[in-house]
């Protein structure tokens, strides 16, 4: 009786307003062998969302049979995921078990400089042992990340990675489909179990950016979807992997590209291949569809950055959807999405123009940069409060590189400077290898301070490919 009482205030106190996701009419397995963690809210408040995350290892068996100890938040291989309403408060309480210093950034959430868990520059380290607040309101709908920012390519490849949804206030269409969080990331393991020191490989693995060798989703090798044959998902997919690109295919499927890095396109688009550079997210509607209980595939292919991605490489399995019964009548395609996004305006835009370099460092070493320089010895970009800035971005190596930009959003824009449809917010942007130049809109918006930009490719970054906005 006390039990049941306690579960009932348990489940009123967690409900809040956070809408759960839709999910209608799947075998009641659907989404067992993917689950992903979840967190307590330890305040009341609907418009709160109050957790513990704690850095720490644990052990986890991501081999059939074989304990790993790997570096996680709250003990779960991918973090909690945390999920909240547009305009809700986040708060943090978090503690470092792991043996080294870490942050936690919150990828693509538009918070106060303060909050931005950049090392040195926003935050102290949070060193063993310590502790530190993350407190601020999340504004926008979407679907996010937060990972670590102190030996980035060390520990994100090691575990450290969570998403973070954020449903809008008005609700979005019924018809998207039910919902599947995707987090995708790759890990190294040695016959042990144990995990593979993060600089394997040397200066080679740097420079092309270091892979782990399984692929995961939600923290598992080839997990299966237990699927309604013919029922539409609304995927979710985040890329967490260190340096992997991923480029997903489901054979005789197209994947319906509905949201990007930060909620809904106003138009959707039909995709063969989706692709997701590391760092970035989007959101699919999938229907898979096949015989009677069939079983399909959703593989990992290479994705052309470059010399070596995709030589002598073959398809890995990501996922497994089983397919219940036979398939259910079409379902009406989707009707509409969500607002149409205003391109920035780019007439009076500052130019600010940044080569991705390669090169050697005073050991011989290879050292990557900004214009030559690696970070901390790059100047800042200045920027002011209200600017609009159009970025050129070169790239000078043989591979491309996944640029991202903290704190505000922006638009790729095209070699005439026009901004690129559909229109889409955007974090992080493909720049395409030597030759080219990627380009990019950003209206900075009134929060000053030290904002960094980097390759997501995490061994790069870590080689100093890295800068920094000084907005003022
Ligand atoms: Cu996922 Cu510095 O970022
Ligand atoms: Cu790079």
């Amino acid at each position: 009786m006390a039990t049941a009482l306690f579960a009932m205030l348990a489940l009123l106190a967690g409900c809040g307003s956070d809408p759960d996701p839709v999910i209608t009419d799947q075998p009641a397995d659907f989404l067992d062998d993917l689950p992903l963690a979840s967190v307590e809210d330890l305040d009341p408040d609907p418009h709160v969302l109050e957790v513990e995350l704690t850095a720490q290892l644990a052990e986890i068996e991501i081999e059939p049979g074989v304990k790993s100890t790997v570096w996680t938040y709250n003990g779960s291989l991918p973090g909690p995921l945390l999920r909240l309403t547009a305009g809700d408060l986040l708060r943090v309480h978090f503690k470092n078990e792991l043996p080294e210093a870490t942050t936690i950034h919150w990828h693509g959430l538009r918070i106060p400089n303060d909050m931005d868990g950049m090392p040195g520059h926003t935050q102290a380290s949070v060193e063993p042992g310590e502790t530190f607040e993350y407190e601020f309101v999340v504004p926008d709908a979407g679907t996010f990340w937060y990972h670590p920012h102190e030996n980035d390519a060390a520990q994100l490849g090691f575990g450290m990675y969570g998403a973070i949804v954020v449903d809008p206030v008005e609700p979005e269409p019924a018809d998207l489909g039910d919902e599947v969080v995707l987090v995708l990331s790759d890990i190294s393991l040695d016959e042990s179990g144990a995990l593979a020191p993060a600089d394997q490989g040397g200066d080679l693995a740097t420079v092309f950016g270091r892979e782990g060798a399984l692929v995961l989703a939600n923290g598992k090798v080839a997990p299966t979807i237990h699927a309604r044959n013919g029922k539409r998902q609304r995927w979710r997919v985040v890329n967490a992997a260190r340096s992997r690109y991923f480029q997903l295919e489901l054979a005789g499927h197209t994947f319906e590209r509905v949201g990007g890095q930060a909620g809904l396109l106003s138009q959707s688009e039909e995709l063969e291949h989706l692709v997701l550079m590391p760092g970035e997210r989007a959101e699919v509607l999938v229907t898979p569809t096949g015989q009677a209980d069939a079983q399909l595939a959703v593989n990992w292919i290479p994705f052309d950055r470059g010399y070596g991605s995709t030589e002598y490489r073959d398809p890995i399995k990501v996922l497994a959807l089983d397919l219940e019964g036979a398939p259910i009548p079409r379902e009406a395609d989707v009707a509409t999405l969500g607002a149409p996004i205003d391109p920035i305006e780019v007439e009076h835009a500052t130019h600010v123009d940044i080569h991705l370099t390669l090169g050697e460092g005073p050991d011989g070493r290879p050292e990557m940069g900004i214009n030559g320089a690696p970070f901390g010895e790059s100047p800042p970009v200045p920027a002011a409060v209200g600017e609009t800035q159009v970025w050129t971005i070169t790239n000078d190596m043989d591979w491309d590189h996944p640029f991202h930009l903290h704190g505000f959003f922006f638009q790729a824009v095209d070699r005439e400077g026009k901004v690129v449809e559909p229109v889409e917010w955007r974090d992080t942007l493909n720049v395409v290898r030597k030759g080219e130049s990627s380009r990019f809109v950003v209206r900075y918006d009134n929060r000053p301070g030290s904002w960094m930009f980097h390759c997501h490719i995490l061994d790069h970054a870590d080689a100093g490919m890295m800068g920094m906005v000084e907005l003022e």
